[in-house]
């Protein structure tokens, strides 16, 4: 079997990473992996970390891209390689512009696809934009998709598509085990000091939302006992970082994964972030109207707190002051065996499906020590 996995972004990268790994462990298949490189900082950290040496490198990367031309130049540089490699399958992840075009370019080449990451829903097309239709068209390329939780599963069963479903688990909980066992214990932090950690980057809060978020930093940062950490995603759309944050240029995923696990809380509007702090017991303030990751939010574990700043200071309050405890961690997203599963179902195996909640915090006390 000849599969080519396609994907060029961050969380892409890291989400595709163990299933990649798991396939080089297939004697029967021909693993071949494309990148756009519709990030390339971002993508290439991430490359590095886990040894992965794209087969294709599509250099689609181009400062301040619109999103047309980017869609336009990806598919116009995927068709040549679908061409040449004709693999019996393409994988592709999630929801960005690059999964939307290796989908539709293989789906006009009448190659099969397989998505991983299928069924989030928020049933919305301006939020998350543009990710919410480019999963939604995905979906109905796709033969196989791979819902990461029973809900997932849910939303693409009431959406009359074809082919097979099966629930795996988040493959970025299988990544973020794999970083967890590479980087070992954290020393203990400072009792007195508290963290919080931020990521923002989504589209639809360019503007007016990012400098309400902005106002809740400033808020936050006035308290002494308090650092605010602010690791920056490289899209210039997003302005200026508040001055009280402490801005960080992106971290590689092992350095990323220590500050999550020293954090506090976080404040995030990425769905990778939402999903490993759920798996490392850290409560989340989610900057976004809205989200495809009810899970945590369901637990206790996030709170949606849009862009309005009294919302983000006091979910982020009540946690720093212990007014609600931190959450366990949990294993609502994944359980670290997703690319087992994923493998499995692409080579026709019989799938032991993902049953979230069934592992005791006590399993996971290695993910957070
Ligand atoms: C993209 C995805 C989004 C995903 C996010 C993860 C789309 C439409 N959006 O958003 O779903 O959550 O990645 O991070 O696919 N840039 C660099 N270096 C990099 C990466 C980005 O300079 O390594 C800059 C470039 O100027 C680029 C801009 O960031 O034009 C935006 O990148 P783009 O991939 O278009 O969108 P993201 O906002 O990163
Ligand atoms: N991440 C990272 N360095 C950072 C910020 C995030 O390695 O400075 C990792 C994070 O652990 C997660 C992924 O990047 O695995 C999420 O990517 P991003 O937030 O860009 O995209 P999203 O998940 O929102 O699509």
């Amino acid at each position: 079997m000849k599969l080519l996995s396609i994907f060029g972004t961050r969380p892409e990268a890291v989400k595709l990473a163990p299933i990649l790994l798991a396939l080089d462990g297939e004697p029967q298949v021909t693993s071949q992996v494309c990148v756009t490189a519709q990030h390339r900082e971002l993508l290439d950290q991430v490359l590095a970390f886990f040894c992965i040496d794209p087969d294709f490198d599509l250099d689609a990367m181009r400062p301040a891209q619109g999103l047309n031309g980017l869609l336009a130049r990806v598919i116009e540089r995927i068709d040549p390689i679908l061409a040449g490699v004709r693999p019996d399958r393409v994988v592709v992840q999630g929801d960005t512009t690059t999964a939307l075009a290796a989908a539709l370019a293989a789906f006009h080449r009448g190659i099969p696809v397989a998505h991983v990451e299928a069924g989030l829903r928020t049933y919305c097309p301006a939020a998350p934009f543009p990710e919410e239709a480019n999963r939604r068209a995905i979906a109905l390329i796709a033969d196989l998709h791979f819902a990461p939780t029973p809900a997932a599963r849910a939303n693409l069963a009431g959406e009359r598509l074809r082919g097979g479903v099966h629930v795996t688990g988040n493959s970025g909980i299988d990544a973020l085990r794999l970083v967890l066992g590479q980087i070992g214990a954290t020393p203990p932090a400072d009792p007195a000091k508290k963290l919080i950690l931020v990521t923002c980057h989504r589209r639809e809060s360019f503007g007016t939302p990012f400098a309400a978020i902005g106002a809740a930093l400033e808020r936050l940062a006035r308290r002494r006992d308090t650092d605010i950490l602010f690791p920056r995603h490289p899209n210039p759309g997003l302005g200026a970082a508040p001055r009280q944050a402490h801005a960080l240029p992106p971290l590689g995923l092992p350095d990323f994964v220590r500050l999550m696990r020293r954090a506090d809380v976080i404040l995030t509007d990425s769905g990778g972030v939402q999903e490993e702090a759920a798996a490392l017991g850290k409560p989340v303030v989610i900057l976004r109207e809205t989200t495809e990751r009810p899970e945590a939010i369901e637990a206790g574990a996030a709170v949606l707190a849009g862009s309005d700043p009294d919302r983000i200071v006091g979910a982020a309050e009540a946690w720093l002051e212990g007014i609600v405890p931190p959450p366990a961690p949990s294993d609502a997203y994944g359980d670290g065996f997703a690319a087992r599963r994923i493998v499995d179902a692409l080579l026709g195996r019989p799938v032991d499906e993902f049953i979230p909640n069934r592992l005791a915090p006590a399993a996971w006390s290695t993910l957070t020590s």
